[in-house]
């Protein structure tokens, strides 16, 4: 069962504030006033479960080419921004575990190694992540990420990721036993919120960094928007 979901939930923590993906990221996110987090998971050459967006290295690092080509070590040695390091899986768990936030995991499309990915960071923080805590929501891009992550942690919910609403949506959710869909704002009229709510999931929004606009999609019954700047919307009115 899903906890009630916050309005606002911080994108690769505050993304706009900071670098993204980060644990100073995270941390801005929980001292603006961020119940919850969202974050990117894809494998090191050495298979630990690092949170980090791009499948490259070159827009976020002083390092260059893919991120699934360095282990764990070689990774820990580059500037994320601002001094940080790219972070592991279980280091953001922990600094959310600490701060009182709910997480969005969400599983990276991997080059064909999806699969993989979920089976290992699920377990990872499955091992971490209290169950008297908020449920993770787990979401994807990726079908088979998500057909795995309801084999491995079946009771977390769910988010079916994607840009606009791909046609077979009712059929994809009801396979992957989604409890969410979190699609790209531009694309959510309040004829397709209102639809997709009527099925019974719970619609998301990404990525929102304007107050007008997010109050808006909350007015349409968008249960939750992500956001790279949490401190331009967590004052706004939130009419559900
Ligand atoms: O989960 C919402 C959003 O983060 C999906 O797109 O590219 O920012 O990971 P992206
Ligand atoms: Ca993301």
């Amino acid at each position: 069962m899903m906890s009630p979901l916050p309005p606002v939930i911080g994108h690769r923590g505050a993304a706009g504030l900071a670098p993204e993906n980060t644990l100073a990221s995270f941390a801005l996110a929980a001292d603006l006033g961020c119940a919850m987090v969202e974050f990117d998971v894809r494998l090191s050459a050495d298979r630990v479960p690092v949170v980090f967006h791009d499948d490259i290295l070159d827009r976020c690092t002083d390092g260059f080419g893919p991120v699934a080509a360095l282990t764990l070590a070689q990774l820990k040695r580059l500037d994320a921004g601002g001094g940080q390091s790219i972070p592991t899986l279980a280091e953001v768990l922990t600094l959310c575990l600490e701060r009182h936030l709910a997480v969005n995991i969400e599983i990276k499309p991997d080059g064909g190694r999806e699969r993989e990915t979920t089976d290992i960071a699920l377990s990872a923080a499955g091992a971490l992540w209290p169950s008297d805590r908020p449920l993770p929501l787990v979401s994807s891009f990726s079908g088979k990420a998500l057909e795995w992550a309801r084999q491995v942690a079946p009771h977390w919910p769910r988010g079916l990721l994607a840009e606009r609403l791909p046609p077979a949506w009712r059929r994809l959710a009801d396979v992957y036993g989604c409890a969410t869909i979190n699609l790209r704002h531009s694309w959510l009229t309040a004829a397709r919120v209102a639809e997709i709510k009527a099925s019974g999931l719970e619609v998301l929004a990404y990525t929102v960094n304007r107050k007008g606009r997010a109050e808006k999609l909350w007015f349409r019954g968008v249960s939750a928007v992500f956001s790279d700047r949490p401190d331009f919307l967590l004052g706004a009115n939130i009419r559900m």
